[in-house]
């Protein structure tokens, strides 16, 4: 086994920290694991010289097979459903009455696999009903990782992954794939999803300021001042009286924050 250096295990989580926010200062150990055998497999002799390549010559690709090695991209539907139904029964009706220009922006930031926004654009559609053809109700869908937005944008998952859904959500929004155990999602509902690679780390320039943002999960991996910047450029995105939703298991600092506390996890700009 290949020994991870101290020197090029501060080199790889200091490169990584500042270009991803991901702080993995203290998972040398988890590193090492990980990587051995890959980088051996990659051709590379040791640890210092996968760490130079990637330090000066590696591509996204190399950088988003590093990352998916080390972080995890897990997820499922209806996780954390108290924050649906907080968004079904509490932000929907404020915005249905407020939103004159029938534009619903809603951004899953950290996305995933795909569970999550698929869930939120069900959500409009269910509790507009009728409505909701009159209304702009596409989802923002970003992460990192190209891997997990491809997953994503196929939109096919294992029918048991779907057991908390309500079965008439899976009836009108999935369809089963010929011979298989996997449910697929729709096309209509797969065109309201917009997916996108973003790096939270970057400044935020999307067209217009979110209703609704959802960053569940995302910041376990980041340090406090790499979280304290992104929750500052979250509110700078957020609409006056729109919400930011985080991780049940996450904080913000609510010293700093301009967010208001509404709920564990539910914040809101007013
Ligand atoms: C654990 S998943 C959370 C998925 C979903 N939000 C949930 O709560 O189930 C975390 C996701 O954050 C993404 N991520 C991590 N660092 C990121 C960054 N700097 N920019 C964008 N996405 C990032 C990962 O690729 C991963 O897909």
């Amino acid at each position: 086994m290949n020994i991870l250096e101290e020197n090029d295990f501060v080199r790889l989580y200091t490169f990584i920290q500042k270009k991803y926010g991901i702080n993995l200062s203290k998972k040398k150990q988890l590193i090492e694991g990980r990587l051995n055998s890959t980088i051996f497999a990659m051709g590379y002799s040791d640890f210092s010289e996968y760490v130079d390549f990637i330090l000066t010559k590696s591509t996204q690709k190399d950088i988003e097979l590093l990352l998916n090695k080390l972080t995890t991209n897990y997820t499922y539907f209806m996780r954390e459903k108290a924050h649906f139904d907080f968004f079904s029964q509490n932000i929907l009706p404020q915005l249905v009455k407020t939103k004159k220009d029938k534009v619903l922006s809603v951004w899953s930031a950290g996305c995933s696999t795909g569970q999550e926004p698929y869930t939120l654009s069900i959500l409009m559609k269910e509790f507009l009903g009728k409505e909701a053809p009159r209304w702009d109700t596409r989802v923002l869908a970003t992460d990192i990782s190209q891997k997990v937005l491809l997953q994503a944008q196929k939109g096919a998952y294992p029918e048991d992954s779907l057991k908390d859904m309500p079965s008439e959500w899976v009836r009108k929004y999935f369809s089963r794939v010929d011979n298989t155990d996997q449910y697929e999602v729709t096309t209509a509902l797969k065109s309201n999803i917009i997916f996108k690679p973003f790096n939270l780390m970057d400044p935020i320039q999307f067209k217009i300021p979110f209703d609704v943002i959802f960053c569940r999960n995302v910041m376990i991996y980041f340090n406090q001042e790499t979280k304290d910047a992104l929750v500052d450029r979250l509110y700078a995105s957020t609409n006056q009286g729109g919400y930011l939703i985080i991780g049940l298991s996450e904080t913000i600092n609510k010293s700093t924050s301009k967010y208001k506390y509404v709920m564990p996890a539910v914040y809101r700009k007013i």
